[in-house]
């Protein structure tokens, strides 16, 4: 039956639809995709025949501990050989989401029932875990990787994507491109394979076996991650001590809070215009992808805990003592990443002490408008400033869609030690490269006089003085600058084609 009024009708006909076409699913709907219960329903035929379509680890983390990374370069000359060799690789390898979200569900039991025997270490060291899952892979293509593979018809036409991560160095205040580390300086780089596993001997095979059958090009350079954890089953945490991973948004229905009172300072869920972007090579209905920007972010731990050293002294003398004792030292990290080592929120209280297990996410900072808590510059506020933007006109919904989800995984080479820093979302430029410029690296981001700084771990620029709360909720601030702990050494950006594009090479 025909809807609504003419005039109804014909509006509906002329504007764009947001909702995208031919899908029964609506793209903008937070309230997430699949079954709330796995246990008590399944996935729509929709939703199997788009996540069948879609490659892994974009709506949520593929969560294995190690991980390869291997660059490769393909050779012009041979673009026929590299592409079915991506045919190949796709059809035998690549872990489609559908695959991933059938494996979580054993992975997510195989987890139960060792928490039941009480011995949660199993769930990553015994053979169980393996049983649990397969290899995970991605494969990915820059914009010079789809000239090169001659498939400009099908490459998106983004701007910012196809000027790569080089062409954005001066938007985002990186170091010069003869500045990065080798490859990364010179090299093209056209593919990314991503290799995963909660058991790095198999990864290693894996990607071995991946790089001798590789037609038509050659692997660059190889980064290898390890995720660290806190014991064997313990939180993630990166190498400045911070538990990692906590907050991002969530696509599953399974994962966002069901409870209203549970999302209602904090809604973490998230449609899928978030993370998909429509991909010009797949299938009209399903083919979906998503952009990907990799940066090798070198972490200086020295001058990160001088820094906190500092501040943690000027905290110490508000209180007329000389030295920082743990509470001063807990509470400067904290001011820092916005979040204490165990993850609770600074926001939320003054010491991590008597917090319970759970990592709180359903928190925002409407109780602290002047940064008395949290302070503006801290890591997270600056990442994920939860309403604040609102009080510069910008609405909470228009905020959220700059959210990115976080992949990353730590790395440690040759001494020197890091995040392999990955996140997934629909557009660069309005997503990870506002985040990095309009806020992180913004010295009067939410507020002007004074001026908040740059975000201590991530923030490139200018260092200027920051503000912090003398006490904890003290309206005195003690203006202090901290140095650049984190370093970009690296990086690109790239598509993660839907599966039948991959297929259609
Ligand atoms: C959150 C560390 C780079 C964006 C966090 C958290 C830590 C952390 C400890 C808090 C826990 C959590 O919510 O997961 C680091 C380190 C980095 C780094 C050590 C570099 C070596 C970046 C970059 C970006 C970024 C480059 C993007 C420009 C975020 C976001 C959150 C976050 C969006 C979540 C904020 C929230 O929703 O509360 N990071 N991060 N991080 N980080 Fe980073």
């Amino acid at each position: 039956p025909r809807q609504g009024t003419r005039k109804a009708r014909l509006c509906r006909l002329l504007t764009p639809n947001r909702k995208e076409p031919s899908m029964a699913i609506d793209f903008d709907a937070e309230s997430g995709i699949g079954p709330k219960d796995p246990k008590k329903g399944e996935l729509t035929t929709e939703e199997k025949a788009l996540l069948g379509d879609i490659q892994g680890n974009i709506l949520k983390s593929h969560g294995r501990d190690h991980s390869q990374h291997l660059f490769l370069k393909f050779d012009t000359t041979k673009a026929n050989e590299a592409r079915a060799w991506l045919v190949q690789l796709a059809t035998k390898k690549v872990t489609s989401a559908l695959k991933q979200w059938d494996e979580s569900l054993t992975r997510a039991e195989i987890f139960e029932k060792s928490m039941k025997k009480q011995d949660p270490e199993a769930y990553r060291s015994d053979e169980l875990a393996k049983k649990g899952s397969s290899i995970f892979i991605n494969v990915m293509l820059s914009a010079k990787g789809y000239d090169a593979l001659g498939l400009s018809s099908k490459k998106p036409k983004d701007a910012t994507f196809c000027g790569g991560a080089a062409g954005a160095v001066s938007r985002l205040a990186d170091p010069a491109r003869k500045d990065w580390e080798a490859p990364y300086d010179t090299a093209d780089l056209h593919a990314l394979v991503i290799v995963a596993d909660d058991d790095p001997g198999r990864v290693d095979a894996e990607a071995k076996a991946i790089a001798a059958s590789l037609k038509g090009g050659t692997v660059v350079s190889t980064e290898v991650g390890k995720a660290l954890r806190r014991g064997k089953n313990g939180p993630v945490h990166e190498h400045f001590g911070f538990v990692d991973g906590v907050s991002n948004p969530l696509f599953f229905a399974k994962d966002i809070p069901q409870k209203s009172d549970d999302i209602k300072r904090w809604n973490p869920g998230a449609g899928l215009n978030l993370a998909l972007a429509k991909d010009p090579g797949g299938k009209a209905t399903t083919g979906y992808g998503s952009f990907l920007v990799y940066r090798k972010l070198e972490q200086d731990i020295n001058q990160f805990n001088k820094d906190r050293h500092e501040l943690a002294k000027a905290l110490a003398k508000e209180d007329q003592r000389t030295e920082p004792n743990h509470a001063d030292w807990q509470l400067a990290g904290a001011y820092m990443v916005g979040r204490f080592p165990d993850g609770f929120p600074v926001s939320e209280k003054a010491t991590p002490e008597g917090a319970n297990n759970d990592i709180p996410n359903n928190f925002n900072f409407d109780a602290d408008t002047k940064g008395l808590k949290c302070p503006f510059q801290s890591h997270i506020r600056k990442t994920n400033p939860r309403g604040d933007t609102t009080k510069l006109g910008e609405t909470l919904k228009k905020e959220r869609t700059h959210r990115i989800s976080r992949r990353a995984i730590s790395y440690e080479k040759k001494g020197k030690v890091g995040l392999l820093f990955l996140c997934v979302q629909k557009n660069i430029e309005t997503q990870f490269e506002f985040m990095q410029k309009l806020w992180v690296n913004n010295p009067t981001f939410v507020q002007q006089n004074p001026r908040t700084g740059l975000d201590p771990l991530i923030g490139q620029g200018t260092p200027e003085s920051q503000q912090w709360p003398a006490k904890y909720g003290s309206e005195k601030k003690i203006p202090l600058s901290l140095q650049q702990s984190v370093h970009m050494r690296g990086g690109e950006y790239f598509f993660l084609p839907s599966m039948s594009c991959l297929m259609s090479m």
